[in-house]
């Protein structure tokens, strides 16, 4: 099986694994959507299993929930929670200063209410999601389905006044049928190829009518784990401003050894 894993998904996985062994008895958890979330909440049910961990994990889409609870984690809502000690999720895109950009997976309102309803957020990913500027990965932004055609020219008009380089805003589809998020809206994905002031275009976009959330988390995210394809990992730390290197499992190989499927 592990023959099968492209570099990317060992990356992924490294990271994971890495930041779910920081996670430790009783915490409150916030639980991230996408491969990379999905490697984190497997590893999570393994140390529920193993080790016994007793977590409370909030999920961040019904796809991850469902996960969890196949992996016999324990599952609360936010409100259940209220404040959640740590939040590990992927992300399409960073930059040095651990800005991101988030949604590739659809589920960006959900995961930007639990990383700002948590002490930390964790991101996970594989060194490839790093840039020095936002904005190659088009941003996603969730609207509600009422007027949305209006709210795309509203957005529009806004990114023409903004420091970027394109203006195209995409609807995405499911099929033939407009992709539809967890909480019933839709997704504008912005083809900005470059994002000279993600803080200010964050707070614009915010502002236009019928827009709900916007994939850019500014300030949120407090550390970075980046995976490479041969098990080797990085864990940034924006606030410390620290850099710790590790290798999961010396001689690569085992480290995925465990992966089921
Ligand atoms: C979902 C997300 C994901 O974290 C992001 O798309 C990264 O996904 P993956 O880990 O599959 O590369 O923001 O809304």
């Amino acid at each position: 099986m592990t023959g099968d894993m492209s570099p990317i998904d060992k990356a992924k996985f490294a990271a994971a694994c890495r930041a779910a062994d920081m996670v430790e008895n009783g915490m409150r958890v916030g639980l991230g959507t996408g491969s990379t979330a999905a490697w984190m909440v497997r590893r999570l049910g393994e140390r529920v299993k193993q080790e016994g961990l007793r977590i409370k994990g909030v999920p961040t889409s019904t796809r991850t929930a469902q996960l969890a609870r196949e992996l016999g984690i324990e599952v609360v809502s936010l409100d259940q929670a209220g404040w959640l000690d740590l939040t590990i999720d992927g992300a399409d895109e960073f930059d040095g200063e651990l800005n991101l950009i988030k949604g590739g997976g659809g589920a960006h309102l959900q995961e930007k209410i639990v990383a700002t309803a948590s002490d930390q957020m964790i991101v996970i990913a594989d060194a490839g999601k790093e840039v020095e500027t936002l904005g190659a990965f088009p941003l996603p932004v969730e609207v509600i389905p009422f007027g949305w055609q209006t709210t795309r020219t509203l957005i529009q008009e806004a990114l023409d006044t903004m420091d970027v380089l394109g203006n195209s805003a995409a609807l995405r589809m499911n099929g033939e049928a407009p992709f539809v998020t967890d909480v019933g809206n839709h997704i504008l994905d912005l083809h900005l190829q470059r994002i000279g002031n993600a803080r200010q275009l964050a707070l614009v976009l915010n502002q236009v009518p019928g827009v709900v959330e916007n994939g850019l988390f500014i300030d949120i995210c407090d550390k970075v784990v980046i995976g490479h394809g041969d098990g080797r990992v990085e864990l940034r730390d924006i606030n410390d401003g620290t850099l710790e290197l590790d290798q999961l499992v010396e001689g690569g190989e085992n480290l995925f050894s465990d992966l089921a499927d």
